[in-house]
């Protein structure tokens, strides 16, 4: 009988389950969006119990449209949207407050504080992360020094935290009933708490931010089972055996999984990992050390991360607050209706600017206008954005490595756009590359699970499933692309020390 493997995406926008065969390809999905709340100007929260619903949904969708049962599913893979923190009371089950998502900026105040004494590198070399909003860690201590009665509970070892892989992983398994309170090496080494030599909760770093260890999941491996679906759901007794954080899952499921390799997402921001193999490297250049993955007792494979914060939500945003366009696809025919930029760039620093220039103060520009510019204009400055943003990470990536990528693996949803795609070829001046299975967050965490329990057998076995889809060559003239890039710099500066 023909057997597959589930993956749960747990993303920034939406919950999907995937189901996947043998050769890596997609059999079918189910996906729901959950609500963006956003209660004040950078803040933005995720409702934990509509996401959890949600997956549960997504799992239904993809088992009926396939047409098979959880007698189908040999294991089941975790990948989600990192850093964002829920905290909820282990005997009920219910959330504490709705979750922090990794894009809130309103742990600023404990930044401060934290950097107060040592400045914002302060763990870094330990955790490999300047202290930021973004991280998990700050987030956790703003829902104890801000929710009625949490600090107290926290103290007495009734709360729980976790990214969402955790939240998922322990209602799947049961929830109050037992559920596995657990996380995976990547997700771990979001938080700020997690030591990258040792693979453990650091304990001076938990003292200094004030955060009982209690409250955290047990680490693992990124692949081994952690336990099986419960009773009440419809995997019950399937192994859940993969879990990555959605970056390094992007990672893994491009085969990226030597040293020298890498792969830059395009979702609601973009994430460029390059694999350092089991060297732990510092960058130099303001990109993040992180875990690539660890796959059972194998040994730990490290990376280093561009991420930047806005670029699919760039235009989202567009769709959503201003009403520009009808659907996130209409971008490339709007742009398309214009021959360049007009003079226009959009810096969309809604959540300060992540690498390589971690600057929390800073807030979106739109620079360069005349009465010339129309709203083509401003559609290509917000694709432009994009791909300027990627080339400062590139041209971080290649200073900390010296040695300069050849091409650029690709995937997510905005490399279906023809035009940013090419645009980004020829910013970067080095062919842009997409698989066929350009789904490879979701198909990471599926290869994780399915190596835990045999349903394939080693790496090479994945690698030979990769193969190319499509591919954009540089043509735009050197001279062009780095005055673009200049013009890109200097609007860069207009955004900083916005905030007081
Ligand atoms: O670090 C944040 C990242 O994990 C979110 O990714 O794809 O949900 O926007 P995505």
């Amino acid at each position: 009988m023909t057997k597959y493997v589930l993956a749960i995406d747990q993303g920034t926008t939406s919950s999907r389950a995937i189901i996947f065969d043998k050769s890596g390809s997609i059999i079918s999905t189910g996906q729901l969006e959950h609500e963006q709340i956003f209660p004040k100007a950078g803040w933005v929260e995720h409702d934990p119990k509509e996401i959890w619903d949600n997956t549960r949904e997504a799992i239904g969708q993809a088992l009926s449209k396939a047409n098979i049962t959880r007698h189908d599913i040999e294991a089941i893979g975790i990948t989600n949207q990192r850093e964002t923190a829920v905290v909820w009371d282990k005997t009920t089950g219910v959330p504490v407050y709705n979750a922090i998502v990794w894009q809130d900026t309103r742990t600023q105040p404990i930044v401060d504080r934290l950097a107060a004494d040592g400045g914002v590198e302060r763990f870094k070399q330990k955790v490999g992360l300047p202290l930021a909003t973004y991280f998990s860690g700050t987030k956790i201590v703003w829902i104890l020094e801000n929710v009625e009665g949490a600090r107290e509970k926290a103290d007495a070892g009734d709360l729980l935290f976790g990214t969402t892989d955790s939240w998922v992983l322990w209602n799947l398994t049961g929830g109050t009933e037992g559920g596995v309170h657990a996380t995976d090496v990547t997700n771990a080494s979001r938080t700020m708490f997690m030591d990258l030599e040792t693979l453990q909760w650091d304990d001076e770093i938990l003292a200094a931010f004030d955060v009982p260890k209690s409250m955290l999941p047990e680490i693992k491996s990124s692949s081994e089972v952690y336990g099986t679906a419960s009773g009440h759901s419809l995997l019950r007794e399937v192994p859940i055996a993969g879990i990555l954080g959605d970056q390094q899952a992007a990672t893994f499921g491009q085969a990226a999984f030597d040293q020298g390799e890498a792969k830059n997402t395009y979702g609601t921001g973009n994430f460029l990992i390059f694999n350092t193999g089991t060297e732990i490297v510092h960058s130099k250049n303001g990109l993040l050390t992180t875990v690539g993955y660890k796959l059972g007792d194998g040994e730990t494979h490290y990376a280093l991360e561009g991420s930047i914060a806005v670029t699919g939500s760039l235009v989202q945003w567009m769709r959503d607050n201003l009403g520009m366009i009808k659907s996130a696809e209409e971008i490339e025919t709007l742009a398309k209706t214009v021959d360049d930029n007009g003079g226009a760039y959009f810096v969309p620093a809604f959540s300060g600017l992540f690498a390589p220039y971690w600057r929390s103060d800073a807030r979106g520009a739109l620079v360069g206008l005349t009465r010339y510019v129309n709203r083509g204009h401003i559609a290509r400055a917000a694709l432009e954005a994009i791909a300027y943003q990627t080339r400062e990470v590139l041209d971080a990536v290649n200073a900390d490595s010296g040695v300069p990528l050849t091409e650029l693996k690709v995937d997510g949803g905005a490399t279906a756009n023809n035009l940013l795609m090419q645009f980004q070829a020829d910013m970067i001046g080095v062919p842009v590359v997409r698989p066929v299975v350009a789904e490879t967050t979701a198909l990471g965490a599926a290869y994780a699970a399915g190596l835990a329990v045999g349903f394939w057998s080693d790496l090479d076995d994945l690698r030979s499933n990769w193969q190319e889809d499509a591919r954009w060559e540089p043509s735009m003239d050197k001279d062009e692309s780095e005055r673009l890039l200049r013009n890109w710099k200097k609007a860069v500066t207009k955004t900083l020390d916005w905030v007081d």
